[in-house]
C-alpha cells in the first residue's frame, strides 16, 4: 500500500442529538435550535464538514491548522472510519475506506492522539497491542525508535511494568512515546497524528520530536499540528475555518498570502514574544 489519502468533496454532520422525549429534534430549517457551534466563522448550520477536498500523496505531512471547533479532529477521523461520511467520499489509495475491511483499514491507519489508550497490562503487551505476534525483538526495536526503550528500562519491572488505569502511571510525554512505538511496530503506511498542546520540559520535547520525525518519514501523515517545527516541515498545509478548507499551501506561501494561517501564526508568535518567528517556541503552536 502506497498510502495516497484523499478526500473527495466530504461533507460530515454528526447525528442529530437524540430528543429526551416527545416530538423528534427538528432540522436545521426547524425551530428547535438545535445548532451545532462553530468558531464564529463558519455558517453554523451543523455541518460539521462542508466540501472538503483534500489531497496527501504517499510521504507527504499534511499539517492541518485552525480555530478549536473548525473540524480538524473530525477530519482526521473519517480516514480511519471512526466517523462516516455524510457525502463525498473518503479514499486510501483509490479505494472508498467503505470498500475496505475493518482489518484492511486497521492496518492501513496508526493513530498517534493527545492521550494514548493504555490498557491494563504489561508495557510490553501496550506496544504489541499494534502487531499481534511480534517478537520481543521486533518491539525493543520499535520502543527504540520512539525513545522510550532506556526510559523502560530504567524501571525495576523493565518491559513487564504494569501499566494502565491501576499500574504505572507514565507521563504525558511517555504516554505519546509509547503511542509512537504502536506506529514504529505496526509500521502503517498512513499516519494520523494529534499532537499534544501540553507543554513538555525541553528534555522530553526533544525526545518526542526526534520520534516523531522517525514516525513521520517516508508515511503519509495528517497532523493536526500545534508545534512549528511540524508546521514548518509540513509538505502542505491546510487552512481550516468553520468545516471547511480555506486555504492550502507551505508555510512560506500561507505566511505570504496574508490569511487565516498567517493571522494564527502572528498571534502566536506574538504571545510567545518572538516577532521574527526564528525560534522554536518552547511551548507548542496553539493554533
Ligand atoms: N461528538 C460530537 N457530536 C456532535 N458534534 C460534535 C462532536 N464532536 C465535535 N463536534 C462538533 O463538530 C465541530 C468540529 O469539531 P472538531 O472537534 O472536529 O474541531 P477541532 O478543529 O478538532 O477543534 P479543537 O482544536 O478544539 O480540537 C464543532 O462544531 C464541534 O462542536
Ligand atoms: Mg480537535
Amino acid at each position: 500500500m502506497a498510502g495516497r489519502v484523499e478526500l473527495d468533496h466530504v461533507s460530515f454532520r454528526y447525528p442529530e442529538p437524540r430528543p429526551l422525549s416527545g416530538a423528534p429534534v427538528q432540522d436545521r430549517f426547524g425551530d428547535s435550535g438545535v445548532r451545532i457551534e462553530h468558531d464564529g466563522t463558519g455558517v453554523g448550520d451543523g455541518w460539521a464538514l462542508r466540501d472538503v477536498c483534500l489531497t496527501v500523496e504517499p510521504g507527504q505531512l499534511a499539517a492541518l491548522v485552525g480555530p478549536s471547533g473548525s473540524g480538524k479532529t473530525t477530519l482526521t477521523y473519517l480516514v480511519p472510519r471512526f466517523h462516516e461520511v455524510t457525502e463525498g467520499a473518503v479514499r486510501i489509495d483509490g479505494v472508498d475506506v467503505r470498500d475496505l475491511t475493518a482489518s484492511s483499514l486497521a492496518d492501513a491507519v496508526g493513530m498517534v492522539t493527545q492521550e494514548p489508550y493504555l490498557f491494563h497490562g504489561t508495557i510490553r503487551d501496550n506496544i504489541a497491542y499494534a502487531k499481534p505476534g511480534a517478537t520481543a525483538e521486533e518491539i525493543e526495536q520499535a520502543a527504540r525508535g520512539a525513545n522510550i526503550h532506556d526510559r523502560i528500562m530504567s524501571f525495576p519491572d523493565g518491559y513487564e511494568t504494569i501499566t494502565g488505569e491501576r499500574g504505572y502511571r507514565l507521563s504525558g510525554g511517555e504516554k505519546q512515546r509509547l503511542a509512537i512505538a504502536r506506529v514504529l511496530l505496526k509500521n502503517p503506511p498512513v499516519l494520523i497524528l494529534d499532537e499534544a498542546t501540553s507543554a513538555l520540559d525541553s528534555e522530553t520535547e526533544r525526545l518526542v520530536q526526534e520520534a516523531l520525525e522517525r514516525a513521520t518519514r517516508d508515511r503519509t501523515t495528517i497532523a493536526i499540528a500545534h508545534r512549528l517545527s511540524t508546521i514548518r516541515a509540513a509538505d502542505v498545509i491546510y487552512g481550516m475555518s468553520g468545516g471547511r478548507v480555506v486555504e492550502r499551501g507551505t508555510h512560506t506561501e500561507l505566511l505570504a498570502a496574508g490569511g487565516l494561517y498567517a493571522r494564527l501564526h502572528a498571534e502566536q508568535v506574538g504571545r510567545l514574544g518572538d516577532p521574527g518567528g526564528s525560534e522554536e517556541p518552547r511551548s507548542p503552536l496553539r493554533v
